[in-house]
């Protein structure tokens, strides 16, 4: 008797075990994502190219993003840029310097200071930029050098945190956190990279205070927004440094940080290129679709992301005016990368794709090669909206930055409509 009760309680759990294994496969990134998009609907509503290329439309469409998911974007909210300070005249070996410099974004007792750090090459040039946002410090995006930590001591081995970096980057790739640098200034870019949770944290019982008390006449309310804001605060940092070719400055953020990367180049158009990686819901993922993380879900477990409205819309994402097509068509005609990954499911690899084929209209309404149409496995690096899918789950490894870099390297494409540089810039990298 007493054996069969436990041979019962066994197998109850061994049967809860595997219920959760399997409702959490796609969290997990054991499944994989469909590569059949014939079959799927095509997102709604359709796109009115035409209207959404012109002023109005542009301005009408972004309001809608602001008063359903977002929140404002905090125009006018003061930024101070600090001086730059050295902290390796000799980085990689002597092939450049490793600078940062202090950014206040807000005004009075609430404003909120954050560190830019930026790897210059020592070509003598104008370079072409790319500024990171990360999950992680500076302390381990930059190991082993002396940039600042957020508790304003040099980096040690403590910031650095090696205990977790070594658990981090087994499960979210080896440069998650850590840059290799050498192929950026192999291909002649100046990387400037922060950490987003250092200017507001990525917390769901603090970010709303940090927010409000930010001073600006109007605050960001969702910590996307206030995110994708510091992008736009770290392009004041650099664009008249005469090291830098302010008609090519990217920004590039992965997962939470490749939706803010969004954001920052629909409302700051100095942006000329945006590299968004697995940026899943709320960022190139289709909020209408039921695969994956689903918007509904975000919003329940980061409801500090989205504006404090946004969960009404989530949950009934077909009371959204719009789709993430929308959101993909606002950046054109200026670049834009969207990484994705097979087993990364939960970011909804499949829905992204749609929207980036719904959006390309919008590039080639304007004069430049939209997405070509080679399917979810083609990777063109010169398209204006280019597509990455690799084999593996949510991550940075180094097949991606190799991807980034040749998405870097192709651009700029510019409409016939485009000024020209007024600057000398440097030979085009590669
Ligand atoms: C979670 C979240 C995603 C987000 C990701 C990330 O997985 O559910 O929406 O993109 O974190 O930022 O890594």
């Amino acid at each position: 008797m007493f054996f069969r009760i436990l041979r019962w309680i066994g197998l109850t759990l061994l049967a809860g075990l595997m219920l959760l294994i399997t409702s959490s496969c796609t969290m997990l990134g054991l499944n994989y994502s469909s590569l059949e998009t014939s079959n799927k609907a095509s997102p709604a509503p359709a796109l009115e190219i035409a209207q959404l290329a012109a002023p109005e439309g542009r301005a009408e469409a972004m309001t809608m993003l602001e008063d359903t998911l977002y929140g404002p974007w905090p125009a006018g909210l003061p930024v101070r840029i600090g001086d730059w300070r050295v902290i390796n005249p000799d980085y990689l070996g002597g092939r450049g310097t490793l600078e940062e410099v202090d950014i206040t974004i807000g005004e009075g007792p609430g404003a909120r200071p954050f560190r830019l750090v930026a790897a210059f090459p020592g070509n003598g040039a104008r370079n072409p930029v790319v500024i990171s946002q990360t999950f992680s410090p500076n302390c381990a995006t930059f190991p082993a050098e002396a940039v600042t930590s957020e508790d304003g001591d040099p980096c040690s081995e403590k910031d650095q945190g090696q205990v977790v970096n070594f658990i981090v980057t087994g499960l979210f790739g080896k440069y998650i956190a850590e840059v290799p640098m050498a192929p950026y200034f192999d291909a002649g870019l100046v990387y400037a990279s922060f950490h987003a949770g250092e200017f507001i944290p990525d917390s769901a019982s603090q970010a709303p205070k940090a927010m409000a008390e930010l001073g600006g006449e109007v605050n960001p309310t969702s910590a996307l927004m206030a995110w994708a804001y510091a992008f736009s605060a770290a392009m004041d940092a650099l664009e008249n440094d005469p090291r830098v070719d302010r008609q090519r400055m990217s920004v590039m953020g992965h997962s939470r940080h490749g939706k803010s990367a969004l954001l920052a180049g629909i409302w700051d158009r100095r942006i000329d290129t945006v590299i968004a990686h697995q940026s899943g819901f709320a960022g190139s993922a289709l909020s209408r679709s039921q695969t994956g993380e689903t918007l509904a879900r975000m919003a329940k477990t980061y409801p500090h992301w989205l504006a404090p409205g946004a969960q009404a819309y989530a949950d009934n994402p077909d009371r959204l005016p719009y789709d993430q097509h929308l959101m993909l068509a606002l950046v054109a005609p200026r670049r834009l990368f969207l990484g994705n990954a097979r087993r990364d499911v939960w970011s909804d690899p499949n829905s992204s794709f749609r929207a980036a084929r719904a959006a390309s209209a919008m590039w080639e309404a304007q004069g430049v090669p939209g997405l070509g149409d080679g399917g979810m496995r083609t990777f063109n690096p010169a398209d204006g909206i280019a597509w990455w899918l690799r084999p593996g789950g949510h991550s940075i490894v180094e097949e991606d930055i190799s991807a980034f870099i040749a998405f870097l390297k192709a651009g700029p494409v510019r409409s016939a409509a485009s000024p020209p540089s007024e600057l000398p810039t440097a030979p085009a990298p590669g």
